[in-house]
């Protein structure tokens, strides 16, 4: 018998290894993006069910605009899909979609539908998915420093009442707690700049399976790790 695992409420994941997926297979790295997506809506609709909270993804970093056109073209359409799959499922569905990272960069059209589909999914009491699309952690410190200082010079907030979690309230993910669990897929075991600010305090989680092959079993077996894990938080 296996035994009794307890989930954390926020996991993240850096879903690494859609290009060796696909290379492994003879298949163009737009079939393995295409494959991991699959595998992403497949995890997040098990996680819902096992009752997890949140869960954040890295699906395209600033870095990932060095790609080629065409991959990057690839990727935006699987995503325009992905997110228009989640608009025509909301009836059924009770995920909510967030997503955070730049918006400037992203085209009009894959704009509207990701906060057409953050409006209609706002109120719903199932797992929040949080994407980050165009997303970097130093980008998104410094867009929150903006915004502070700017809060700070129009008096909206005063040197009294700062601190760290009045700070964290400019961040792209002001109100989500800070993930306890951070899993990298595919071996590699660096952060490539996703959420250093959330997971200061975060277990990090390694595993050679590539993202496409990363189910929800294995997701579980992280987490049994991180359940076996002391964490310390410096006491
Ligand atoms: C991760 O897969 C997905 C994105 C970065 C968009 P990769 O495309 O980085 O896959 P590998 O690292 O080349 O195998
Ligand atoms: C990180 O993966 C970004 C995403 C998973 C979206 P990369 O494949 O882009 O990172 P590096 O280049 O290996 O650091
Ligand atoms: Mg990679």
């Amino acid at each position: 018998m296996k035994d009794k695992v307890s989930l954390p409420e926020h996991i993240a994941i850096i879903m690494d290894g859609n290009g060796r997926w696909a290379k492994k297979r003879f298949l163009t790295k737009t079939a393995g993006h295409k494959a991991g997506a699959q595998n992403l809506r497949k995890l997040a609709e098990s996680a819902n069910k096992a009752g997890l909270k949140y869960l954040s993804v890295y699906a395209f970093s600033t870095e990932n605009w060095k790609r080629s056109p065409a991959e990057i073209d690839g990727l935006m359409n699987l995503l325009r899909g992905y997110i228009q799959e989640y608009i025509d499922d909301t009836k059924k569905n009770d995920m909510r979609v967030m997503v955070i990272g730049r918006r400037d960069r992203i085209s009009p059209d894959l704009r509207e539908k990701i906060e057409y589909l953050e409006k209609l999914t706002a109120e719903k009491p199932g797992l929040t998915l949080v994407i980050a699309l165009d997303y970097g952690a130093r980008d998104e410190i410094f867009r929150a420093a903006k915004k502070f200082a700017k809060a700070c010079g129009n008096g909206t907030i005063t040197g009294d009442n700062i601190d760290e979690e009045v700070f964290s309230d400019f961040m792209d993910t002001a109100g989500i707690p800070d993930p306890q669990l951070l899993i990298r897929t595919s071996g590699e075991e660096r952060l490539s700049n996703f959420m250093m600010w959330q997971i200061a305090y975060s277990e990090l989680y390694f595993t050679d399976k590539l993202w496409p092959d990363f189910g929800f079993e294995d997701m579980m077996e992280a987490v049994r790790v991180y359940n076996a894990r002391e964490r310390r938080f410096g006491g």
